[in-house]
């Protein structure tokens, strides 16, 4: 049987079709080519140029170009597991905060500030590159005087693989050898404008799996998986241990070790097929309001035991000077809500 067979006689005489022999010129060629037909070429390149335009531009928008409704987040966040909290051992966690070298006045800022109000069971380590020549003696004294500076063994970079080093380090040097953190439930990556309180970062981790959990303020459409399942900000997340294992042991990241490091992360778990199981903390995670970004919101927004106030929220980024760091930490930290609560009792009775 005769499968495929064009008779041509059958065409009409005046059918469109283009030669496949290369006989006549392209400009003749194309000539040739009815204008509507040209036209209808045109039109689909434009549209489909500008549609890739769009594309690129919503895929590198903060948040896709949504703005980020925070009330959402809040409204729709899981009722924390009280039952599950007071029944699960605190959960031992690693904090460790990129940084460089010259941000000693922010370190210093920090250490007298949210690393005041530290629970027992987490760690928390200034993670440097190499470095440079005049700031040797600096850091060198730096980790004489409070033991919490790390220095990795590579050029000073943000996006060019410290994280990776970081997770690295963290599997070499949390071993059997260093006793009661032999195991660390959670490994945490924290940014140096971020004001964070760690009792609410305990008390988050404590009742999440302990094993595939990836933690943290997740940027994507709302409530949707577009784009993979999308990626925790750098700010501040959070991996269980069994993944930073996987992270520092598994030949795939380290054959990929660049990227913006927090998407990266995303990117490592999702090519290497690993069931992580993503936990977003919007609702506890916001930008400062004077961070003016699609995350930020203003203080006193958030649902909390005592309203008005921001007692359970976690983290606050985007803090650059000093005075907007220290406005966070009047909010976010216990004390300093404390004080606040007294102000607005103060403020009702008047
Ligand atoms: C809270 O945790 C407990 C203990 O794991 C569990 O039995 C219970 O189902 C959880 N409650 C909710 C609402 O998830
Ligand atoms: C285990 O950890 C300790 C302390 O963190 C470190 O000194 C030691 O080199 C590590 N052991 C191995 C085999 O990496
Ligand atoms: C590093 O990761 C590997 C692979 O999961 C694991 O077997 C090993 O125990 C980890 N090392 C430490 C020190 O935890
Ligand atoms: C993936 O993780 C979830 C939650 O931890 C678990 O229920 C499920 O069985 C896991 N799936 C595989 C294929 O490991
Ligand atoms: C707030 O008021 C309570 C008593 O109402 C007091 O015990 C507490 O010390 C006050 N806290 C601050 C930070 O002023």
């Amino acid at each position: 049987m005769q499968i495929f067979h064009l008779d041509t006689s059958l065409l009409p005489e005046k059918a469109f079709y283009i030669p496949l022999h290369r006989t006549q010129p392209l400009r003749s060629r194309i000539a040739s080519i009815p204008t509507v037909y040209r036209l209808l070429v045109l039109v689909i390149l434009v549209a489909a140029l500008s549609f890739y335009g769009r594309w690129v531009y919503v895929m590198n928008a903060p948040n896709m170009g949504v703005p980020v409704k925070w009330e959402y987040h809040c409204k729709t966040h899981a009722p924390f597991n009280k039952t599950l909290y007071d029944h699960t051992p605190r959960a031992r966690i690693l904090v460790g905060l990129l940084t460089k070298d010259s941000t000693f006045l922010r370190r210093q800022l920090i250490r007298s500030t949210y690393l005041q109000y530290q629970p027992p069971t987490i760690i928390f380590r200034f993670i440097l590159g190499r470095p440079q020549k005049e700031y040797l003696p600096l850091v060198a004294e730096e980790m004489r005087l409070y033991g919490d500076v790390i220095v990795l063994d590579m050029e000073e970079n943000m996006n060019e693989g410290k994280t990776l080093e970081y997770f690295k380090w963290v599997n070499r040097s949390y071993n059997q050898t260093n006793g009661e953190y032999a195991r660390l439930d959670y490994v945490v990556k924290a940014d140096d404008d971020s004001m964070i309180n760690l009792w609410n970062l305990e008390r988050a981790l404590r009742v999440l799996p302990r094993k595939g959990a990836y933690w943290g303020c997740k940027y994507s459409i709302l409530n949707s998986d577009y784009v993979g399942k999308s990626f925790m900000g750098g700010e501040c997340y959070g991996l269980s241990s069994d993944l930073v294992h996987w992270i520092a042991t598994d030949p795939l990241p380290s054959a990929y070790p660049s990227g913006h490091e927090d998407s990266q992360v995303h990117r490592w778990l999702r090519w290497g097929h690993q069931n992580a199981t993503y936990i977003a903390e919007n609702c506890y995670i916001f930008d400062g309001p004077q961070a003016n970004s699609v995350y930020s919101r203003p203080y006193g927004k958030t649902p909390s035991s005592i309203p008005g106030q921001e007692r359970e929220t976690i983290v606050v980024h985007g803090l650059k000077t000093e005075e907007d760091f220290l406005e966070a930490g009047r909010w976010i930290l216990p004390s300093a809500a404390d004080a606040n609560r007294n102000a607005s009792l103060v403020n009702q009775s008047m």
